[in-house]
């Protein structure tokens, strides 16, 4: 039996093992995946005796995504992008990046909750790994302007850069949110709501038949998605389908067959209303 597991720290709680444990029962393949806990420190280390175990695909969550781009023999050009791997494939003595992240995001908006993202106005709040894996996947979905807002500017700024569509995507301080005018779609990619509080979002951002979406769910994503709600939000929607399509992906990766994801989604959904 091939050996696949999640990386991150904390990962105990990591929905990831019992996702894929339902895509491979689904498929008929017999899949060992366990959520091993790594800090940057001990990734390597943590890998390498995986590999050695036979680990053969792995997943990558926080706070590993950058680390895990950076020991890759070679990564793809969504994973190069986004600036982040959260999906790995052995090959030979190496690892091979990907980045599922993106994707995911766009097939839960555009499949599971029928939202057509095209030529949106879109304000993207937060620049970390989170923010990084996604934004390629929605301009290459055809959103339109891209406004990256940040706490801390210079990330904002960094992003912009690695996304260079200098004419498309616009970085701004956070504490410039009620100059950018109204959108159509705005996503929480902060990690705000884990750590402290959610910044305060004016209700001049809200655009007619407005999706708003964060990147989390459970708690996590509580305060941003009430906001949505009080705001009139056309669409509320958390990061739980996002986790289950990028699993579904890697998926893909690892067994070159893409499973059905309606019903794990749909158990995950009855446990976290
Ligand atoms: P992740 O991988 O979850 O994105 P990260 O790379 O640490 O984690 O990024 C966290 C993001 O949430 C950053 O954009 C961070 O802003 P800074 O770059 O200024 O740190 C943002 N963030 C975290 N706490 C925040 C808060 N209380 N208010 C606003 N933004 C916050």
């Amino acid at each position: 039996m091939k050996h696949y597991a999640v990386f991150g720290h904390p990962v105990a709680h990591s929905l990831s093992p019992r996702i894929h444990a339902a895509f491979g029962r689904e498929a008929g393949i017999a899949i060992d995946y366990q959520a091993i806990d790594a800090d940057v420190g001990s990734f390597r280390a943590r890998l390498s005796e995986f590999a050695v175990r036979g680990g053969a695909g792995a997943n990558v969550t926080l706070p590993l995504k950058q680390e895990a781009l950076a020991l890759c023999a070679d990564v793809t050009e969504r994973a190069r992008r986004a600036g982040a791997v959260n999906t790995l494939v052995r090959n030979g003595d190496d690892w091979h990046g990907d980045n599922t992240d993106g994707e995911g995001l766009v097939r839960d908006l555009t499949g599971r909750h029928g939202l057509d993202l095209r030529a949106r106005r879109t304000l993207l709040i937060g620049a970390g790994g989170a923010a990084r894996g996604v934004a390629p996947s929605l301009l290459d979905a055809g959103i339109g302007d891209l406004y990256i807002v940040n706490r801390t500017s210079s990330r904002a700024d960094a992003l912009a850069d690695l996304l260079g569509q200098p004419g498309r995507v616009h970085p701004r301080h956070l504490a410039d949110i009620g100059t950018l005018g109204e959108f159509e779609l705005v996503v929480n990619a902060t990690s705000a709501a884990r750590g402290g509080a959610m910044p305060v979002l004016p209700r001049s951002l809200v655009g007619r038949r407005m999706a708003a979406v964060d990147l989390n769910y459970g708690e996590a994503a509580t305060p941003f998605l009430a906001w949505g709600r009080a705001s009139g939000a056309y669409a509320v929607v958390d990061g739980l389908g996002m986790l289950v399509e990028q699993a579904a992906l890697s998926f893909a990766r690892w067994h070159g067959a893409r499973p059905e994801t309606d019903e794990i989604y749909g158990e995950l959904r009855a446990e976290h209303a």
